[in-house]
This record gives C-alpha cells, sequence and structure tokens, in this order.
C-alpha cells in the first residue's frame, strides 16, 4: 500500500487531536499534531522576547528554532515543553506566530518531512487544503463555540488549571477568527473534505463515522 494519509481540520477544541490520537492507534498510523508545532514556535517567541510583528527579527531566530518530536513529546530546542505549550499563555499568542509566512514554511516542510513514506493522521488547521493537497481522506471537524469552551475549560481542568469559562469561549472565537481570517493558509474546509459536527456526538460515536470512512478508503 502506498503511504496513507488522514488530514483531520478544524477550530479549537472541536475534538480533533482526540480523534487523531484514537485513530493513530486504531489504525496503526502515525500522529502528527501540528498545532504542537506551532505552538512551540509561540513559546520560543515568548521566552526571547521576540516581538511577533518584527519579521525581521523573526527571519533571523527562525533557523535557531529546532523542533523534535520523540515518544509524543515535543521537544523544542532540547528541552521537553509538553506541558508548557498547552498553558493559557502560550495559547493565547499562537494564532499571532501561526499567522506569520516565514514560521508556516518552516513548519509545513517539517511536516512533509516528518510524514514521508509513514501513513500518517495529521490535525490542524491547513493540511487538506495545503500541506497534503492530495490526503487519501479529509475530515472538516466541527463544533459549536460554547461546546468547545466547554471541552477547553475541561481540559484545563483535568491538568490542574482553573479557568473561566467566559474567557475560554472569548479566547477560542479570537482564536478562530485570526485562524480564518489570515492571508496564509486560513482555516477553511477543502472542498473534497467532510464535514463533521461533533458538538452533540460522543467520542466514540464520531470515532465510529471516520473509521468508517478510513476503512472504505483502504478498500477494507
Ligand atoms: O488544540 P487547539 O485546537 O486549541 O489548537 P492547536 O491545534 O493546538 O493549534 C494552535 C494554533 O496553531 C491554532 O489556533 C492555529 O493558529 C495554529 N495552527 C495553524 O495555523 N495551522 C495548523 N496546521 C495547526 C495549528
Amino acid at each position: 500500500m502506498e503511504n496513507f494519509v488522514v488530514a483531520i481540520d478544524g477550530p479549537a477544541g472541536s475534538g480533533k487531536s482526540t480523534i487523531a490520537k484514537l485513530l493513530s492507534k486504531e489504525f496503526d498510523l502515525t500522529y502528527l499534531d501540528t498545532g504542537a508545532m506551532y505552538r512551540m514556535v509561540a513559546l520560543y517567541f515568548l521566552d526571547n522576547n521576540i516581538d511577533f510583528n518584527n519579521i525581521v527579527q523573526i527571519k533571523k531566530v527562525l533557523p535557531l528554532i529546532e523542533i523534535d518530536i520523540l515518544d509524543g513529546k515535543f521537544i523544542l530546542n532540547g528541552k521537553d515543553v509538553s506541558l508548557e505549550i498547552r498553558t493559557p499563555r502560550v495559547t493565547e499568542k499562537v494564532s499571532f506566530a501561526a499567522k506569520i509566512k516565514e514560521v508556516r514554511e518552516k513548519l509545513v516542510d517539517l511536516q512533509r518531512k516528518i510524514s514521508f513514506g509513514k501513513n500518517v493522521v495529521l490535525d490542524g488547521r491547513d493540511i487538506g487544503t495545503v500541506v497534503f493537497p492530495d490526503a487519501d481522506l479529509k475530515i472538516f471537524l466541527i463544533a459549536s463555540p460554547e461546546e468547545r469552551a466547554r471541552r477547553r475549560v475541561k481540559d484545563y481542568a483535568d491538568k490542574g488549571m482553573q479557568e473561566d469559562y467566559n474567557e475560554v469561549l472569548e479566547s477560542i472565537k479570537e482564536r478562530d477568527y485570526i485562524d480564518s481570517h489570515r492571508d496564509e493558509s486560513p482555516l477553511k474546509k477543502a472542498e473534497d473534505a467532510i464535514e463533521l459536527d461533533s458538538s452533540s456526538m460522543e467520542i466514540g460515536e464520531t470515532l465510529e463515522v471516520l473509521g468508517k470512512y478510513i476503512k472504505e478508503k483502504k478498500g477494507e
């Protein structure tokens, strides 16, 4: 079989990463969380006082940012930042890093290299439109902003962080807006993607629907 690519795109908190992880186990696919890579770049900018609007400075530091993913851990210049990249401090800024053309070029290149020759599932905003326009299966996973905010507050609580629902909802709406209105690879459904609204679906249900599509595509 040629390498098989599943692309899952959609807004913040629609369940992409949960679903992608489960699908990767069920179908023996390598999972690549592309959002985590943008989060690592945002963290680097924050920690090194890089102005998100200063493109000259950004071009200079981009080659210094080394991203590795080892055993599901996110390593930034040799340091495990898996937990740090999920903090609100990074979440609030990540979309400002992700709209920069040079940042996207570096990360898309890395995403294609990591995926080369493998059977993969990737989740993000531009996987089906830009990174892998020829993906075997493209899913556009959506849910209402309110449901996504509820899920995100629960995610934070599970990690011991108490976050205010209304603040999370506002932050999600802001990120949706920036991600969908930027010039570079905006968040949008690929023409040939299957749209799925997970607002009132259990994870198991979503998984079952997507599993069927994968089996169909693989000819099983
Ligand atoms: O997990 P959550 O839905 O909150 O977001 P994420 O997947 O970790 O992505 C964080 C941010 O990275 C997004 O809000 C986008 O600004 C950016 N991103 C992107 O531009 N392109 C991707 N392929 C993945 C993420």
